[in-house]
């Protein structure tokens, strides 16, 4: 969001304070964070508050005579790349769907000429109200975006839909909001494979292999942040769910390839996740004890199945399918036979041997390898490597890229 700038209405609500955190967060992406306090809003959050946070003046007065000659209420709402209400209460739903301009923030509503994104809060019953859910419908057909309101319990004690969506998502939605075209996946559908995969011996055994599942979520964070459905399907790891992405939990490799297949038709999948190739061919009831004098239990593995592959050849084959590529020996030699032999379109490869430091890591060194060449991508983040392969992936599906 580094060079994005977002005009931050603050509407009169309890859910005010978590505006502050909207602010923290944006800021902390790079954007530039204008904020227009209505009057009821400087009952809830201090105008000090929002200024300390954003670093910038804060609006209040549409009739301030110092504002206007430093930044017109009109320049306000149009320097910005976006303008955000949050909370949009119902009076200001109302204003803007009926096109009523009577403080600084219905007239920087009505008078800008970029996107509009509203976080609803306000009590279940004034949200239920018909006028409230008329207002919704031209304020869609108007082309204002909408991110919640969730369900849950409201400062006024009741319960239902009205709570202001949480601080992540809403970012979530701006980030969505804010992406080029070119590199938006708005109406597509993604999936990713994370973790390891854990494969029981007995209750509390298990053979499994190393992984953080780190750049796997980041890949999916940055497929959501870039407007994709998604679902992660993902091995026992210990990372929260990424804001917007829908989060299906599994231990083994059959359970893995199951959510998979449910969670098909998608137009892209990305498989990080570090399967076990081998599971136990029984697994025990009750934990193995171990006898005095007795050998060590021989261990029969049997081979499970490649989920990757099994994708590959599926009757619903995800238009792109990318494959990852642990190695610790000839990365890219290594990376281009597993291209051919699991049938997918990209392997992202990289080299995990421990010198790395990558297993675990928060940075990560990768190659594309796809049918026409390879790319060698620097050293980066992690969430950087998930940025630029959601901003590959959009290029793909568009038909710009090989
Ligand atoms: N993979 C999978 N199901 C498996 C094994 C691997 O979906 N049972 C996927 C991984 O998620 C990854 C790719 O296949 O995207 C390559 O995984 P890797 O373990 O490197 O491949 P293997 O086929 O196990 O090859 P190797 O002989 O190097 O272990």
């Amino acid at each position: 969001m580094r060079g994005k700038s977002v005009l931050l209405i603050i509407g009169g609500g309890i859910a005010a304070y978590k505006s502050l955190e909207v602010i923290r967060r944006l800021k902390d992406r790079g954007a530039t964070v204008r904020a227009i306090l209505t009057s009821a809003a400087r009952e809830f959050v201090t105008p000090l508050s929002v200024a300390s946070l954003s670093g910038e003046k804060v609006f209040q007065d549409l009739f301030s005579l110092t504002d206007e000659s430093e930044m017109g209420h009109i320049q306000l709402s149009r320097a910005a790349d976006l303008v955000v209400v949050a909370p949009a209460t119902a009076d200001l739903m109302s204003k803007l769907a009926n096109g009523a301009a009577n403080d600084l923030a219905s007239t920087a509503l009505l008078a800008t000429d970029k996107k509009v994104l509203m976080a609803p809060a306000m009590n279940v019953r004034m949200w239920q109200h018909p006028a409230t859910q008329r207002n919704l419908r031209t304020l869609k057909n108007d082309g204002v975006l909408f991110v919640g309101p969730n369900d849950g319990e409201m400062a006024c004690g009741e319960f239902g839909p009205g709570r202001m969506a949480e601080a992540a998502e809403i970012v979530a939605a701006i980030e969505r909001a804010l992406i080029a075209p070119e590199l938006s996946l708005a109406g597509m559908t993604a999936l990713v494979t994370a973790g390891p995969t854990q494969e029981p011996l007995d209750p509390v055994r298990f053979i499994g292999n190393r992984s953080s599942g780190k750049q796997g979520y980041a890949i999916a964070d940055a497929l959501a942040r870039a407007g994709a459905q998604t679902t992660l399907i993902s091995g026992p790891v210990e990372i929260a769910a990424p804001a917007g992405v829908r989060l299906l939990r599994v231990t083994t490799a059959r359970e893995m390839l199951a959510a998979c297949e449910s969670a098909l038709p998608a137009d892209v999948a990305v498989m990080t996740a570090a399967v076990a190739d081998w599971r136990p061919d029984v697994a025990a009831n009750s934990k193995i004890k171990k006898e005095k004098g007795a050998a060590a239990p021989a261990l029969k593995l049997v081979e499970n199945p490649d989920v990757l592959a099994t994708l590959a050849k599926h009757e619903m084959r995800p238009q792109l399918l990318i494959g990852f590529a642990a190695e610790t020996d000839n990365v890219v030699a290594n990376a281009q036979a597993k291209l051919q032999k699991k049938g997918c379109d990209w392997i992202v490869a990289n080299d995990v041997s421990p010198a790395t430091g990558i297993m675990g890591g928060d940075r990560n060194t990768v190659h594309i390898v796809t049918r026409s060449g390879v790319e060698d991508w620097p050293e980066m983040d992690k969430s950087e490597v998930g940025a630029r392969l959601a901003a590959r992936i959009a290029a793909q599906l568009k038909g710009k890229a090989a």
